[in-house]
Protein backbone atom coordinates (compact mmCIF):
# COMPACT_ATOMS: atom_id res chain seq x y z
CA UNK A 1 0.00 0.00 0.00
CA UNK A 2 2.94 2.44 0.70
CA UNK A 3 3.81 2.46 -3.11
CA UNK A 4 0.52 3.64 -4.35
CA UNK A 5 0.00 6.67 -5.86
CA UNK A 6 -3.66 8.01 -6.20
CA UNK A 7 -5.52 7.11 -9.45
CA UNK A 8 -3.92 3.51 -9.58
CA UNK A 9 -6.30 0.77 -9.24
CA UNK A 10 -5.73 -2.38 -7.73
CA UNK A 11 -7.44 -5.42 -7.45
CA UNK A 12 -9.39 -6.02 -4.46
CA UNK A 13 -11.46 -9.70 -2.98
CA UNK A 14 -14.15 -9.39 -0.64
CA UNK A 15 -12.85 -9.27 3.22
CA UNK A 16 -12.31 -12.93 4.28
CA UNK A 17 -13.30 -13.50 8.08
CA UNK A 18 -11.94 -16.79 9.72
CA UNK A 19 -12.62 -15.46 13.12
CA UNK A 20 -16.04 -14.91 12.93
CA UNK A 21 -18.25 -14.34 16.49
CA UNK A 22 -20.51 -17.25 16.48
CA UNK A 23 -23.51 -17.05 18.77
CA UNK A 24 -23.45 -18.17 22.16
CA UNK A 25 -24.95 -17.54 25.69
CA UNK A 26 -21.50 -16.26 26.96
CA UNK A 27 -17.94 -15.73 25.70
CA UNK A 28 -14.65 -15.24 27.43
CA UNK A 29 -11.87 -13.45 25.66
CA UNK A 30 -8.09 -13.94 26.23
CA UNK A 31 -6.23 -10.82 24.18
CA UNK A 32 -2.56 -10.48 24.66
CA UNK A 33 -0.92 -7.00 23.73
CA UNK A 34 -2.31 -5.89 20.17
CA UNK A 35 -4.11 -9.10 20.43
CA UNK A 36 -6.91 -6.67 22.26
CA UNK A 37 -7.75 -4.64 18.17
CA UNK A 38 -10.01 -8.36 16.53
CA UNK A 39 -11.92 -8.54 20.22
CA UNK A 40 -13.03 -5.47 20.46
CA UNK A 41 -15.62 -5.40 18.37
CA UNK A 42 -16.62 -9.24 19.20
CA UNK A 43 -16.96 -7.40 22.92
CA UNK A 44 -19.30 -4.50 21.34
CA UNK A 45 -21.65 -7.14 19.41
CA UNK A 46 -21.55 -9.46 22.28
CA UNK A 47 -23.13 -6.34 24.17
CA UNK A 48 -25.68 -6.15 22.14
CA UNK A 49 -26.51 -9.37 22.05
CA UNK A 50 -27.34 -9.42 25.83
CA UNK A 51 -24.52 -12.23 26.04
CA UNK A 52 -23.02 -12.94 29.20
CA UNK A 53 -18.85 -12.07 28.77
CA UNK A 54 -15.65 -11.63 30.36
CA UNK A 55 -11.96 -10.44 29.24
CA UNK A 56 -9.09 -11.03 30.42
CA UNK A 57 -5.78 -8.74 29.03
CA UNK A 58 -2.45 -9.36 29.17
CA UNK A 59 -0.02 -6.73 28.35
CA UNK A 60 3.59 -5.81 29.47
CA UNK A 61 3.10 -2.86 31.87
CA UNK A 62 -0.29 -1.63 32.76
CA UNK A 63 0.42 1.66 31.15
CA UNK A 64 1.13 -0.23 28.01
CA UNK A 65 -2.48 -1.91 27.78
CA UNK A 66 -3.51 -0.66 24.31
CA UNK A 67 -7.29 0.58 25.17
CA UNK A 68 -7.17 -0.90 28.97
CA UNK A 69 -8.11 2.21 30.84
CA UNK A 70 -11.09 2.93 28.56
CA UNK A 71 -12.25 -0.56 28.02
CA UNK A 72 -12.39 -0.70 31.98
CA UNK A 73 -14.35 2.41 31.91
CA UNK A 74 -16.64 1.33 29.21
CA UNK A 75 -17.33 -2.10 30.59
CA UNK A 76 -16.58 -2.22 34.00
CA UNK A 77 -15.47 -6.12 36.22
CA UNK A 78 -16.06 -7.65 32.64
CA UNK A 79 -12.34 -6.37 32.07
CA UNK A 80 -9.51 -7.88 33.56
CA UNK A 81 -6.11 -6.28 33.07
CA UNK A 82 -3.06 -8.88 33.55
CA UNK A 83 0.12 -6.44 33.73
CA UNK A 84 3.20 -8.75 33.28
CA UNK A 85 5.41 -6.69 35.75
CA UNK A 86 2.32 -6.71 38.31
CA UNK A 87 0.57 -10.37 37.99
CA UNK A 88 3.28 -12.25 35.32
CA UNK A 89 1.62 -14.37 32.77
CA UNK A 90 -1.95 -14.85 32.44
CA UNK A 91 -3.19 -17.99 34.18
CA UNK A 92 -4.56 -19.69 30.84
CA UNK A 93 -5.16 -22.78 32.87
CA UNK A 94 -7.29 -21.04 35.71
CA UNK A 95 -8.97 -19.05 33.02
CA UNK A 96 -10.34 -21.94 31.31
CA UNK A 97 -11.76 -23.90 34.56
CA UNK A 98 -13.82 -21.54 35.48
CA UNK A 99 -15.65 -21.93 31.96
CA UNK A 100 -19.38 -22.31 32.12
CA UNK A 101 -20.45 -25.20 29.81
CA UNK A 102 -21.55 -23.60 26.49
CA UNK A 103 -19.36 -20.65 26.45
CA UNK A 104 -16.99 -19.73 23.61
CA UNK A 105 -13.63 -19.04 23.89
CA UNK A 106 -12.01 -15.98 21.59
CA UNK A 107 -8.71 -15.45 21.71
CA UNK A 108 -5.59 -13.07 19.81
CA UNK A 109 -2.39 -12.42 20.88
CA UNK A 110 1.01 -13.50 20.53
CA UNK A 111 2.03 -17.07 19.72
CA UNK A 112 3.27 -18.48 23.34
CA UNK A 113 -0.34 -17.38 24.58
CA UNK A 114 -2.40 -18.80 21.78
CA UNK A 115 -0.57 -22.08 22.45
CA UNK A 116 -1.18 -22.20 25.45
CA UNK A 117 -4.72 -21.57 25.03
CA UNK A 118 -5.09 -24.04 22.37
CA UNK A 119 -3.23 -26.86 24.58
CA UNK A 120 -5.54 -25.62 27.27
CA UNK A 121 -8.07 -25.74 25.37
CA UNK A 122 -8.02 -29.06 24.19
CA UNK A 123 -9.81 -30.36 27.37
CA UNK A 124 -12.78 -28.51 26.46
CA UNK A 125 -15.75 -29.68 24.04
CA UNK A 126 -14.51 -29.10 20.49
CA UNK A 127 -15.07 -26.01 18.60
CA UNK A 128 -14.80 -24.02 22.17
CA UNK A 129 -11.78 -22.04 21.20
CA UNK A 130 -11.43 -20.19 18.81
CA UNK A 131 -7.69 -18.34 18.03
CA UNK A 132 -6.92 -15.64 15.58
CA UNK A 133 -2.95 -15.36 14.43
CA UNK A 134 -1.13 -13.11 13.23
CA UNK A 135 1.90 -15.00 11.45
CA UNK A 136 1.75 -18.56 10.62
CA UNK A 137 2.22 -21.71 13.62
CA UNK A 138 4.84 -24.27 13.41
CA UNK A 139 4.23 -26.82 11.89
CA UNK A 140 5.45 -30.83 12.05
CA UNK A 141 6.80 -33.00 9.07
CA UNK A 142 4.10 -34.05 6.77
CA UNK A 143 1.68 -37.41 8.04
CA UNK A 144 3.24 -38.46 4.31
CA UNK A 145 6.29 -38.27 3.43
CA UNK A 146 5.58 -39.66 -0.25
CA UNK A 147 3.75 -37.60 -3.09
CA UNK A 148 0.19 -38.24 -3.75
CA UNK A 149 -3.01 -37.48 -6.38
CA UNK A 150 -4.75 -34.94 -6.44
CA UNK A 151 -8.26 -35.58 -8.72
CA UNK A 152 -9.89 -31.84 -9.50
CA UNK A 153 -13.07 -33.17 -9.94
CA UNK A 154 -14.30 -29.91 -11.69
CA UNK A 155 -11.51 -29.55 -14.15
CA UNK A 156 -11.51 -33.86 -14.57
CA UNK A 157 -7.89 -34.00 -14.33
CA UNK A 158 -5.42 -36.25 -11.79
CA UNK A 159 -2.39 -34.33 -10.99
CA UNK A 160 0.82 -35.95 -8.53
CA UNK A 161 1.98 -33.92 -5.86
CA UNK A 162 5.55 -34.64 -5.59
CA UNK A 163 6.90 -34.30 -1.81
CA UNK A 164 8.73 -31.10 -2.36
CA UNK A 165 5.98 -28.98 -4.10
CA UNK A 166 2.37 -28.02 -2.33
CA UNK A 167 -0.90 -28.54 -3.86
CA UNK A 168 -1.32 -24.96 -5.11
CA UNK A 169 1.81 -25.03 -7.02
CA UNK A 170 0.82 -28.30 -8.60
CA UNK A 171 -2.31 -26.59 -9.77
CA UNK A 172 -1.74 -23.72 -10.56
CA UNK A 173 1.29 -25.27 -13.18
CA UNK A 174 -1.43 -27.04 -14.17
CA UNK A 175 -3.57 -23.51 -15.46
CA UNK A 176 -6.41 -24.34 -12.68
CA UNK A 177 -6.39 -20.90 -10.94
CA UNK A 178 -6.98 -20.45 -7.67
CA UNK A 179 -7.22 -17.34 -5.79
CA UNK A 180 -4.10 -17.11 -3.10
CA UNK A 181 -2.53 -14.18 -0.80
CA UNK A 182 -0.48 -15.53 1.89
CA UNK A 183 0.37 -19.23 0.66
CA UNK A 184 1.05 -19.89 4.32
CA UNK A 185 -1.64 -21.30 5.48
CA UNK A 186 -2.86 -17.91 7.66
CA UNK A 187 -5.20 -16.04 5.22
CA UNK A 188 -7.75 -18.51 4.26
CA UNK A 189 -7.71 -17.39 0.82
CA UNK A 190 -7.03 -20.52 -1.08
CA UNK A 191 -9.66 -22.81 1.12
CA UNK A 192 -10.42 -25.61 -1.08
CA UNK A 193 -13.73 -28.03 -0.58
CA UNK A 194 -12.56 -31.41 -0.26
CA UNK A 195 -14.89 -34.30 -1.55
CA UNK A 196 -12.52 -37.23 -0.64
CA UNK A 197 -10.09 -38.32 1.39
CA UNK A 198 -8.16 -37.10 4.66
CA UNK A 199 -6.24 -33.96 4.35
CA UNK A 200 -3.10 -33.73 6.40
CA UNK A 201 -4.16 -30.13 7.59
CA UNK A 202 -0.88 -27.73 8.33
CA UNK A 203 -2.99 -24.37 8.11
CA UNK A 204 -3.21 -21.55 10.70
CA UNK A 205 -6.35 -20.70 9.97
CA UNK A 206 -9.26 -23.88 10.51
CA UNK A 207 -9.54 -24.91 13.75
CA UNK A 208 -9.56 -28.63 15.33
CA UNK A 209 -13.48 -28.85 14.73
CA UNK A 210 -13.07 -27.49 11.00
CA UNK A 211 -10.24 -29.98 10.42
CA UNK A 212 -11.97 -32.55 11.76
CA UNK A 213 -14.80 -31.97 9.59
CA UNK A 214 -12.51 -32.95 6.79
CA UNK A 215 -14.40 -30.64 4.06
CA UNK A 216 -12.26 -27.72 3.48
CA UNK A 217 -8.50 -27.17 3.29
CA UNK A 218 -5.90 -24.65 2.59
CA UNK A 219 -3.84 -26.43 -0.49
CA UNK A 220 -1.00 -23.86 0.20
CA UNK A 221 0.42 -25.61 2.67
CA UNK A 222 -1.99 -28.36 3.69
CA UNK A 223 -1.56 -32.23 1.97
CA UNK A 224 -2.66 -35.36 2.26
CA UNK A 225 -2.59 -38.28 4.60
CA UNK A 226 -3.43 -40.66 2.25
CA UNK A 227 -2.43 -41.43 -1.86
CA UNK A 228 -5.31 -39.64 -2.99
CA UNK A 229 -7.46 -36.50 -2.18
CA UNK A 230 -10.27 -35.26 -4.08
CA UNK A 231 -11.19 -31.35 -4.85
CA UNK A 232 -13.67 -29.09 -5.76
CA UNK A 233 -11.50 -27.62 -8.40
FE1 LIG B 1 -3.39 -17.93 2.46
FE2 LIG B 1 -3.50 -20.42 1.44
S1 LIG B 1 -3.08 -18.57 0.41
S2 LIG B 1 -4.07 -19.78 3.41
Amino acid sequence: MHQLAVGDRVEISEPRNHFRLLPAPSYLFIAGGIGITPLMPMMQAATSAGADWKLAYGGRRRESIAFGECLHATYGDRVALYPQDECGLLDVEGLLSGLVPGSLVYTCGPEPLLNAVESVGEKLAPGTVHVERFAAKEIDEPVRTEGFTVWLAKSELALTVPPDRSILEVVTAAGIEVSTSCEDGICGTCETRVLAGTPDHRDSVLDEAEKEANDAMMICVSRACGDRLELDL
